[in-house]
């Protein structure tokens, strides 16, 4: 192929098959009725009717906008307002011991950018788990960096610390800095949480690793589906875990208004930094600010504009948190039917216990995907296993899915 591109962005393309099985389900309601079609492939909630979920707070956040505020070029780190409320909202009662600040970023993707580029060096391994969202990979790859992964639960279903503690302590034998990216929250694919006592492990071992103080660690937990984890403070209170660390562990959360705000479209987010130390904080938001102007610039004001102003009202914040709950419990409904009929089908799941996804490892996944997509269901292949969204079957398409997925397992010849 006659070919322009740079070595290093040759040959790569984004295929997402994710979005690929998405057109494929469009297409085909399109044709046949959106009553024949079961689209289990969407990572955004969508109502009992197949309509994608807008929460009411935030829809009348944007028709109160003005103009000067949706259009204006916002400050690079993000309006100060916007950043404390991204803190507030991210930690609710549970805000860690330590210098706390943030940089607006496009996203969660955006987080995970700047962490990459800036917190570990070309040709570094970056620590994810084996399960896990697909564009960490092309996020690592498309930065010169390699993916390195570790069992992320044990056989029977908990966080492995011991595959963790070997995987760090391997590649800081080799590396001055360790990233290490945990979506230990509601994770996709899975929908595990890591508890309380599961994240002090971790950090526990970062901070022996890391304890000859010539290491660091830098621990990014993904907490894109936080708000659809579980009630509001309960579901919080890991984040104490990340206070008074020693100054070479830096915590980075990846926050997003995608999810919990319902804004996937607005690319909104930050990054939030946490240390006990007042260098690495300052260098923290000087070092991403940069990168900031070198890649996007600034972030969208209008997202940000709109959460400040759900923020700055305390009923709003109470309405917000209502129609999140109600959410949090239609998805736990629908995963519950799920599971209830999996289980007398014989089919497996890796332990869910909340948020947008539910896993059901397999082998010859692609075989067992195509041959449900014959019966009008769109899942998503993984490599170890097919990814059901729960976020967006209803309850009534819900009924009879274990059954399909059971069937075609068999015709696929998978093994579980
Ligand atoms: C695990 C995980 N992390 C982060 C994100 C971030 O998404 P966004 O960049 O839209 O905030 C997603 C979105 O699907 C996700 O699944």
């Amino acid at each position: 192929m006659f070919s322009l591109a740079a070595p290093h962005a040759k040959g790569k393309s984004a295929e997402d098959n994710i979005f690929a099985a998405n057109n494929r389900a469009i297409a085909l309601a399109e044709k046949i009725g959106n009553d024949q079609v079961i689209n289990g492939t969407v990572g955004s909630i969508l109502d009992e009717d197949g309509n994608l979920v807008v929460l009411d707070v935030v829809k009348n956040a944007f028709k109160e906008l003005t103009p000067k505020e949706i259009c204006a070029y916002a400050p690079i780190q993000g309006y100060r307002k916007f950043l404390d409320d991204c803190i507030d909202q991210c930690f609710g009662e549970s805000r860690p011991e330590g210098y706390i600040d943030a940089c607006s970023t496009p996203g969660g993707t955006g987080v995970l950018h700047h962490v990459i580029h800036n917190y570990s060096e070309v040709g570094d391994e970056v620590l994810i788990t084996d399960w896990h969202w697909g564009a960490y990979d092309s996020l690592i790859d498309d930065n010169n960096r390699k993916v390195r992964s570790f069992s992320f639960l044990t056989e029977d279903g908990h966080f492995n610390t011991s595959a963790f503690r070997d995987a760090v302590t391997d590649i800081l034998s080799r590396q001055d800095n360790i990233v290490i990216i945990l979506n230990g929250i509601a994770n996709n694919p899975t929908g595990y949480c890591m508890s309380v006592d599961e994240w002090q492990a971790a950090v526990d071992v970062l901070k022996e690793a890391t304890k000859g103080g010539d290491k660091n660690a830098i621990l990014v937990p993904d907490v894109a589906y936080l708000d659809y984890s579980g009630e509001k403070q309960e579901c919080r209170k890991f984040f104490k875990v990340f206070g008074g660390l020693p100054k070479n562990i830096l915590v980075v959360c990846a926050y997003t208004l995608s999810k919990g705000f319902t804004m996937y479209g607005q690319r909104m987010g930050a990054m939030i930094g946490i240390t006990s130390d007042k260098d690495v904080i300052k260098e923290f938001v000087d070092i991403n600010q940069y990168s900031s102007r070198a890649t996007w610039s600034n972030c969208n004001s209008a997202a940000q504009n709109a959460m400040i102003r759900i923020c700055e009202d305390p009923e709003k914040i109470k309405e917000l948190d209502a129609d999140r709950a109600q959410y949090f419990r239609l998805i736990q409904e629908r995963a519950a039917i799920f599971m209830k009929e999996a289980k007398e089908e014989g089919v497996k799941f890796v332990p869910y216990i909340s948020g947008f996804f539910i896993t059901i490892p397999v082998t010859n996944s692609q075989a067992v995907c195509d041959d449900l997509e014959k019966q009008h269901v769109f899942l998503v292949p993984l490599k170890k296993g097919i990814r059901l969204a729960v976020c967006s079957v209803s309850k009534a398409k819900m009924e009879g899915l274990a059954h399909k997925l059971a069937l075609a397992i068999k015709v696929a010849g998978a093994k579980q």
